[in-house]
């Protein structure tokens, strides 16, 4: 396919997700807890957030002494907590989960990191573009925050089979990526990206170490805050490896058709996990099929915190 044509492709895109974000529908949200005042977090206050979060958005603070960006983690889950869907608006989360998702949690930083499996797949190689959208959300994050128009977009893959002729996030020169991978996902991505100066193979050894991946991010690329989106799998390594410091997860009313096996977004141990969260903010929204909560946890074990993997 041609690279105008790839283009207008982008522009279909960016018109959907824009028209998406002006048009949700935002649940009127009340607030059922909020610890912020006990932790040394950083707020976000701006019309375009405080109308659909009911007030300012927390995060926790640029740190300067760590080699590696300041990250959120964001997943939907349902009722049953599984988060594996081809579409996770399925899930049930409206536009509660759509505003975390797509622009508080992203809208002050400079890097968003998915596995390959959410960033296409056979059933949709086109795939994602992890930006913002909302208008006021761009104009927040270019105008207040000093960023540019899209967050450098991070892939994950140790295969390196990704969709890089279809797939949109690799063709347009304005969204910087980076693949993070190992020395077999880079040889064989290395040929197919040789006229795509925007899309770098970052190679953290033999095998994938995402830990090196997160402390080149921020060496070579300034990425001083991040945001995951998963999935699971990922998810999981960036839990075991102490690297994420914020986590904000919405729970739906609703019950997707039971997976099997199920797909929680830790696949560790969910005691470990627990012990590892400190709820900050609770807010819960009315939707059609019934309450739907959203949560704010710090990570403890966050790196420059208690360790996750600890005894
Ligand atoms: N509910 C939500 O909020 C939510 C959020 C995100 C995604 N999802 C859904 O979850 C599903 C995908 O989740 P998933 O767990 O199957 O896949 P995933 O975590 O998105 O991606 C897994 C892939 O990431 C790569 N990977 C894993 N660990 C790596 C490492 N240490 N270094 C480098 N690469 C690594 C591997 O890629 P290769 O195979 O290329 O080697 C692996 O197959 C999708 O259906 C998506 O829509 C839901």
């Amino acid at each position: 396919m041609a690279a105008d044509a790839r283009l207008e492709r982008f522009v279909a895109y960016e018109r959907e997700k824009t028209r998406r974000a002006i048009s949700a529908s935002i649940p009127s949200v009340a607030t059922l807890m909020d610890r912020s005042h006990y932790f040394d977090v950083e707020a976000i206050a701006h019309p375009v957030i405080e109308q659909f979060w009911g007030g300012p958005f927390h995060h926790s603070r640029a740190d300067d002494s760590l080699e590696i960006p300041v990250t959120n983690l964001v997943f939907v889950q349902d009722a049953n907590g599984n988060t594996g869907s081809e579409e996770p608006e399925s899930l049930g989360g409206g536009g509660l989960d759509l505003m975390v998702y797509e622009l508080a949690s992203r809208v002050y930083v400079d890097a968003v990191i998915a596995g390959s499996a959410t960033v296409g797949s056979p059933a949709d190689p086109e795939g994602v573009v992890l930006s913002v959208w909302h208008p006021e959300g761009v104009d927040l994050r270019m105008h207040t925050f000093g960023k540019r128009r899209h967050p450098i977009n991070v892939v994950a893959t140790e295969q390196g089979d990704l969709f890089v002729e279809e797939g949109l996030v690799y063709n347009n020169p304005d969204v910087e990526v980076v693949i993070l991978t190992g020395d077999r996902g880079g040889s064989r991505l290395a040929p197919r990206l040789e006229h795509r100066s925007w899309v770098h193979i970052e190679r953290t050894g033999e095998r994938p170490d995402l830990r090196r991946g997160f402390t080149i991010l921020r060496e070579k690329y300034g990425v001083a805050f991040a945001s995951a989106v998963g999935g699971r799998r990922v998810a999981t390594e960036l839990l075991d490896l102490n690297l994420v410091h914020d986590l904000y997860l919405t729970t739906t009313p609703i019950v997707a058709v039971p997976p099997e096996p199920p797909t929680p977004f830790y696949l560790g141990d969910p005691l470990r996990l627990r012990q590892s969260l400190d709820l900050v903010v609770r807010k819960s929204a009315q939707s059609p099929g019934g309450e739907i909560y959203s949560e704010y946890h710090r990570v403890v074990s966050g790196e420059g915190r208690a360790g996750f993997r600890a005894a």
